[in-house]
């Protein structure tokens, strides 16, 4: 591989969506952030200059940083946040994955406007192992508050509601024509296309706290990979994918010759229909290329008349089951299944929301009167330390900042199926996993459903792991692992942990380092679902992390 140079210079930058106009962190003044482009095997050198007020750091969501977790990214995981003024230069290689990723912020609710796509190309000579396209497009869901987001999940932690749900979903960071009559011609994505080519669409979800189904009216979708891992592939009408998930998809245009139009959308899944949940809308449109190409003025108006796809309903809970079962990895002998068929380190765990009590002298609007909203895995609600882990354990000054005592099964299980315990409050600690290097782990991830009954997309840094499992009600240890997919089990490194169900996976310790592991659903993410591993160095030299960059931002 090659080098490839970047700069990222973290600047305001005033954009105009339904509407109002608002000064947001992008990069370069790029939003969605630009695009990262690549090849499989190059080295990535981005130099990272904050020029705004917040602290920044960035994650390269799904990059494996194989012995260089100095680059992964997370504030007060692996790095301290690049302070106002500062600057640090992320330096990592991609090694063994192929196609779409993406980097946002990872510092608070920053990624809410500073996120892009990482596209990685086979190597040089290299191809796919599907037809060649056409034409390649990035698709980035997202989400838009009209209001400053660090505002609102201030305001949350405060008062320890559920946050202000997003104005507007986007696609490409444009809402579209359906929310109300603000958004501009100027502010829906066109898809351009050519009659009778194949696309392939990069699929992100960058949305902070939902889920999504998406659906191009009359239109089919052939899925080729899944977090940049190959699967066998399959064709779908409607997509399912969770925020922090990325899909590539092929993409057949019919063979018309008009100047034909289709709605694209998508909106949210919840197992929690109910409630004040945010159920709007995001449309954008497929226009087949002709010698009329329509202005942007018109082009409202002509996507209003038109219909909208048929979306499953927001509470499709079957179809997201089995949505999860149709993911196979391609299991050629280009690209092998690695999954672990011996289980060295086993791991239960319960994940989902819970309470915190309120301060004295405040009033909380948590689910329960006189609490706050709390998450957790196993009942601890990770607290973040005040500098970074991996420093703190790499120059061995553990104490006082994390413990090792992260408890490997629930500490007070329940029928997680039912109603909620009587006492739904967490505690509180910087615990981690440690995980002695190259060995095996089993993980089962149980959701709890306390309070909103909602999916947990769990997404782990460093990894990749193999999704062994999954089922509803509560994981029975004895009968269920033996139906585990132990031969083409889709690897990835985000998965939804489905409410009062289960999701088993399996991934082998051999990145040396701290790694996050959290809800990708911003707000659970914030409430304390979150906790990290720590993954010991190997014996010889190349299976140790190598010391930190000289310019490495210090707390
Ligand atoms: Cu995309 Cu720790 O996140």
């Amino acid at each position: 591989g090659i080098t490839r140079h970047y700069k990222f210079n973290i600047r305001m930058q005033n954009v105009t969506r339904l509407c109002q106009t608002k000064s947001i962190i992008t990069v370069n003044g790029k939003f969605p952030g630009p695009r990262i482009i690549a090849r499989e095997g190059d080295r990535l050198v981005i130099k990272v200059v904050n020029h705004v007020s917040n602290n920044i750091t960035i994650h390269w969501h799904g990059i494996r940083q194989l012995r260089s977790g100095w680059a992964d990214g997370p504030a007060y995981i692996t790095q301290c946040p690049i302070q106002t003024g500062q600057s640090y230069v992320y330096n990592f290689t991609i090694i063994g994955q192929t196609g779409t990723l993406w980097y946002h912020a990872h510092v608070s609710w920053i990624r809410s406007t500073l996120y892009g796509p990482i596209i990685i190309l086979p190597r040089r000579n290299t191809s796919y192992p599907f037809v060649k396209p056409y034409k390649e497009v990035p698709i980035i869901f997202g989400e838009w508050w009209n209001s400053d987001t660090e505002a609102v999940i201030n305001q949350a932690l405060q008062t320890g509601a559920g946050p202000n749900n997003s104005d507007a979903y986007t696609i490409n960071g444009l809402p579209g024509p359906l929310y109300n009559n603000c958004s501009s011609p100027m502010e829906t994505f066109r898809l351009k296309v050519k009659p009778g080519k194949t696309y392939l669409l990069r699929l992100i979800n960058a949305a902070l706290n939902d889920e999504l189904f998406f659906k191009i009216r009359n239109h089919t979708f052939t899925i080729v990979d899944a977090d940049a891992s190959y699967v066998k592939p399959f064709e779908t009408d409607t997509i399912y994918i969770t925020p922090g998930q990325t899909s590539n998809v092929l993409f057949k245009t019919k063979t018309l010759t008009s100047n034909a139009k289709f709605v694209m959308a998508a909106r949210p899944y919840s197992t929690n229909a109910a409630g004040t949940f945010d159920n709007s809308t995001v449309a954008g449109v497929l226009e087949y290329m002709s010698t009329d190409s329509m202005s942007s003025s018109s082009i409202n108006a002509s996507i209003k008349g038109l219909p909208l796809p048929t979306l499953p309903v927001i509470n499709a809970t079957s179809y997201v089951a089995n949505w999860t079962n149709k993911f196979r990895s391609l299991g050629s002998s280009q690209f092998p299944v690695n999954v672990p068929q011996t289980v060295q380190n086993r791991y239960y765990f319960a994940v989902g929301l819970g309470t915190d009590p309120c301060p004295k002298n405040q009033t909380c609007q948590g689910p329960i009167n006189g609490t706050k909203f709390a998450a957790s895995v196993n009942n601890i609600s990770f607290t973040l330390p005040t500098t970074a882990l991996l420093q703190a354990r790499y120059f061995g000054k553990s104490n006082g900042v994390f413990t090792t005592d992260f408890p490997t099964t629930p500490l007070n299980p329940f029928n997680y199926t039912g109603t909620a315990p009587n006492n739904t409050m967490v505690s509180h600690g910087t615990k981690v996993v440690m995980l002695p290097y190259n060995t095996t782990v089993e993980l089962v991830m149980q959701g709890t459903s306390i309070f909103g009954f909602e999916n947990h997309p769990l997404h782990l840094h460093g990894f990749n792991f193999y999704v062994v499992g999954q089922g509803t009600g509560n994981f029975n240890s004895a009968t269920d692992p033996t139906s585990f997919n132990l031969v083409d089990p889709v690897e990835r490194n985000t998965v939804g942990v489905p409410s009062g169900g289960w999701v088993a996976v399996r991934f082998r310790a051999d990145n040396p380092g701290l790694w996050f592991m959290h809800c990708h659903i911003e707000i659970h993410l914030s409430w304390g679902l979150r906790m990290a591993w720590a993954v010991m160095d190997g014996k010889l030299p190349n299976q140790k992390l190598p010391p930190p960059p000289s310019d490495l931002p210090q707390c």
